[in-house]
Formats: C-alpha cells, structure tokens, sequence
C-alpha cells in the first residue's frame, strides 16, 4: 500500500503520533511505502495568486518545485493522509497555504483521473475545540481532488504535547487506530469495487453545464476535452 502524508506541523507531536499509530497498524494488512512530507519545510511558500496554475498550467507556478513533489507523491499513492494541528480553530497556516496550492486540480478545474479509486484520511488533534472545522477544510480539499472515500480521525487530546497526553486518551486513541486501519484497509483493498461518492458525480455534471454555458479558462477545457468528458465519456 503506497502512502503519501502530508503533515501541516514539522512536529513529531500530537497529531503525528496519532497518524503513524495508524501506520503502525496498517502495516497488519499489507506492506506499506510510506512518503511523508513535513509542512512548511516541505512547500514553504504561499500562493501568490497569479492564477499562472489555473490559466497556464502549474507548471507555471512560481512555487512549482515545492508543490510537484508533493502532488506526484499524492498522484502515486494508494492511501492519501493530510494531518494538521487545530490553531485558531482550523487547520495550520502552512497546510492551508499547500491547500490553496492544489487547487488546480479540484473537480472544478483539472482533476486527475488517477484520484477516482484512492483513499483519503485526515487526522486532526487540538487541546479542546475546532476539530469538525478543521477536519472539513482537510476533508473538502480530498473530496474536490476526487477521491473516493475519506476516513477522518479527530482527537481532542487535552495537551499540548504528546508526552502530556493523559494515558487513558492514548489508549482510547491507540483503540481508534486499530479499528480505523482495518477499515482503510479494506476500502484501498477494493477501492475500484466502492460506489462512487454522490457528491463527484453531481459536481461533474455542473461542471459540464457550466463550461458549456459560461467563460472557462481555455487549460480547464482543453484537460476536459482531452478526457472525453466533454464529448459524453464517463469520468468513472
Ligand atoms: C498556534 C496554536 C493555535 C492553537 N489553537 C487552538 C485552538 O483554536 N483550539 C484548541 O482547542 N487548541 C488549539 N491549540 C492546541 C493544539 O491544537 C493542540 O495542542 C494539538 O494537539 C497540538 O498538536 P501537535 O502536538 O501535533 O502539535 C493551538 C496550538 C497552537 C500552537
């Protein structure tokens, strides 16, 4: 199982060590290749929002270095893990700025037909508050991508280092990792075989409508037509 994480913290904390419990436990049910980036070391720039990547392609991206080693890593996975620390209610700053990086390959602009059968996970962990704001903005990134199921761990750890994490929330976390890998295991294993998410199929077809209908950039359309979905071929 191919497996790129991308961490929102250079910190082996809290959030870390409740995705790689996780890890550990997938290795139970298959060989696991990990690629694993830290944020910001890893892509430590913000958009500039020069659309270069929307209008000429991003490769054109004034950032493209950084953000296509970890986009190949993502393209190349079977397994697509984002985690982040809650600050300030949300995810970090430096996994929002690798976010807004990818948006070229949302569903409303370039999405990759390798993304149609992966896997997502997002694992989020805070002292007390802001874990379904900042599992969402993880979650909405995966799901515009166009993978096909996400899984989401959120912990509220009630410290602010790992080592100060009361032993009876580790166990209950330990507890969560087992069961959650064995899950994901199951859905990389028969990826291909799971019903296709709602959600991806209605956003292609208003996607459709509405590069017919209105004024799109001219390198979305030319993706869509050299995929056939313009022309009635189905995406998945
Ligand atoms: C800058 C910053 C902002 C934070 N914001 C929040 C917050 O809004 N709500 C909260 O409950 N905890 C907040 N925390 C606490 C962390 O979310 C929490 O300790 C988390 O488990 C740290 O993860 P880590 O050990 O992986 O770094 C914040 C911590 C930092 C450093």
């Amino acid at each position: 199982m191919k497996l790129a994480v991308i961490n929102g913290s250079t910190r082996r904390g809290s959030t870390w060590n409740s995705m790689d419990l996780i890890r550990q436990e997938l290795k139970k049910y298959a060989e696991v290749e990990s690629k694993e980036f830290f944020l910001p070391d890893a892509m430590p720039h913000f958009c500039a929002g020069c659309f270069s990547c929307f209008f000429n392609g991003e490769d054109k991206c004034p950032h493209s270095e950084a953000v296509r080693s970890i986009a190949d890593a993502i393209l190349e996975a079977d397994l697509i893990i984002l985690t982040s620390p809650v600050y300030a209610l949300d995810v970090s700053g430096q996994m929002k700025a690798l976010l807004d990086h990818l948006c070229y390959m949302w569903l409303s602009h370039r999405p990759d037909p390798k993304m149609f059968n992966k896997i997502g996970l997002t694992v989020t962990t805070t002292a007390g508050a802001g874990l379904r704001h900042a599992s969402k903005t993880l979650r909405n990134s995966l799901k515009f991508w166009g993978v096909k199921k996400v899984f989401t761990v959120k912990h509220a750890v009630a410290a602010a280092k790992w080592s100060g994490v009361p032993e009876k929330n580790k166990s209950r976390i330990k507890k969560n990792a087992e069961k959650t890998a064995k899950k994901i295991a199951q859905a990389v294993k028969n990826a291909d075989r799971l019903p296709n998410p709602l959600f991806r199929s209605f956003m292609f077809g208003m996607v459709i409508r509405a590069m017919k209908k209105y004024d799109w950039g001219e390198r979305d359309i030319s993706h869509w037509k050299a995929q056939g979905w313009l022309d009635g071929k189905k995406p998945f």
